[in-house]
């Protein structure tokens, strides 16, 4: 195997704060670890073009607080096709880096995945999304913010719904995952939430009025998961079903959409971010190739990447049934 002395780092998908933490995390355990560091610019399109800069321990300086990316992100169409990969191939050889480090999410990972396996190169993941929907690790640099920032929100929600008697869908993202939708439910006190795990026979909505919205409340958050999986609609198609099926309620949406993404990163997403970037390193310096470094349990876990991308997160079952009783 050869010797590691020089690394990448970039960041790729949807923003998520903690990413810059993350930057910070591998750019200074590589340094210290005598390893030379890049940043790539814009995810794979920086990659493909060779858009990379040397990233010293000053570069990094006061970033951990920083939402967003330093490196800025991408979604590249052109690294799909074996064409992009091979520049991207032809990009990192020309600036002699020996290990690639990817933060994002599952769409990112799976291209990580498979520029590693076509050029037997080595790549290491960090999960890096605010959807929270990476196989083998508890968390994801960016959720407990955006979760956080959803709760803040709900709350002020609440407040006119609560004044006016209406009933909110508040529509949060995750792609097809509900974990943000399920959480800042039971966070916020809401009402009920709409996730694509929970898709039955049983009609949500249904389920939901039935279950005596308004019998003890005079009004009513619904948290509703982005996802068209398995039916489900978004905020919109609900409130429009209630304006049908139920004209006697009073209804609103509220679509949350990108401010969920920004903001200054919690706490526990600095410190989780620190600890993955620093644990990448630690990866390859064991050895670790096409893994992505996660947290379970508090420990530290290598994953191997297609594990982590294609094995469904599942959501527990006690946080439906923790909303379920909490919201009578
Ligand atoms: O994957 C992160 C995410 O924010 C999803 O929750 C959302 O569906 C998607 O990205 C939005 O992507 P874009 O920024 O391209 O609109």
């Amino acid at each position: 195997m050869k010797e590691i002395k020089t690394v990448a780092v970039m960041t790729s998908g949807g923003d998520a704060p903690g990413m810059n933490a993350a930057i910070r995390a591998v750019t200074r355990s590589a340094i210290f670890n005598g390893w030379k560091v890049f940043g790539i610019y814009r995810g794979y399109e920086g990659l493909i073009n060779g858009d990379f800069k040397e990233l010293t321990t000053e570069s990094v300086s006061n970033i951990i607080q920083r939402g967003g990316t330093i490196l800025k992100t991408a979604r590249s169409k052109e690294f799909m096709t074996p064409e992009g990969r091979e520049k991207a191939y032809d990009s990192l050889l020309r600036f002699g880096v020996d290990a690639l480090i990817v933060i994002g999410g599952n769409g990112s990972l799976a291209g990580a995945q498979d520029f590693a396996r076509e050029y037997d190169f080595p790549v290491i993941g960090l999960p890096g999304t605010i959807d929270n929907d990476l196989y083998g690790t508890d968390a994801t640099i960016g959720y407990d913010t955006a979760l956080n920032t959803i709760v803040e929100c709900v709350d002020k929600i609440r407040d006119t719904a609560n004044s006016h008697d209406r009933i909110f869908f508040i529509e949060v993202m995750g792609r097809d995952a509900g974990f943000l939708a399920q959480n800042s439910a039971i966070a916020a006190g809401a009402e009920a939430a709409i996730i694509p795990e929970d898709q039955t026979d049983i009609d949500q909505l249904e389920q939901f009025i039935a279950h005596g919205c308004r019998k003890s409340k005079n009004s009513s958050i619904v948290i509703v998961s982005e996802s068209k999986k398995g039916g489900g609609g978004g905020a919109m198609h609900y409130a429009e079903r209630v304006k049908n099926e139920y004209p006697e309620y009073d209804v609103r949406v509220t679509i949350l959409g990108h401010l969920q993404r920004g903001g200054s990163p919690s706490a526990f997403d600095r410190i989780l971010a620190s600890r993955l970037g620093y644990a990448s390193i630690e990866a390859l310096l064991e050895g670790q190739r096409n893994i992505m470094v996660g947290i379970d349990d508090d420990k530290i876990v290598y994953v191997p990447i297609a594990k982590a991308i294609k094995m469904d997160k599942p959501i527990d079952k006690e946080l439906i049934d923790v909303l379920g009783v909490l919201s009578i």
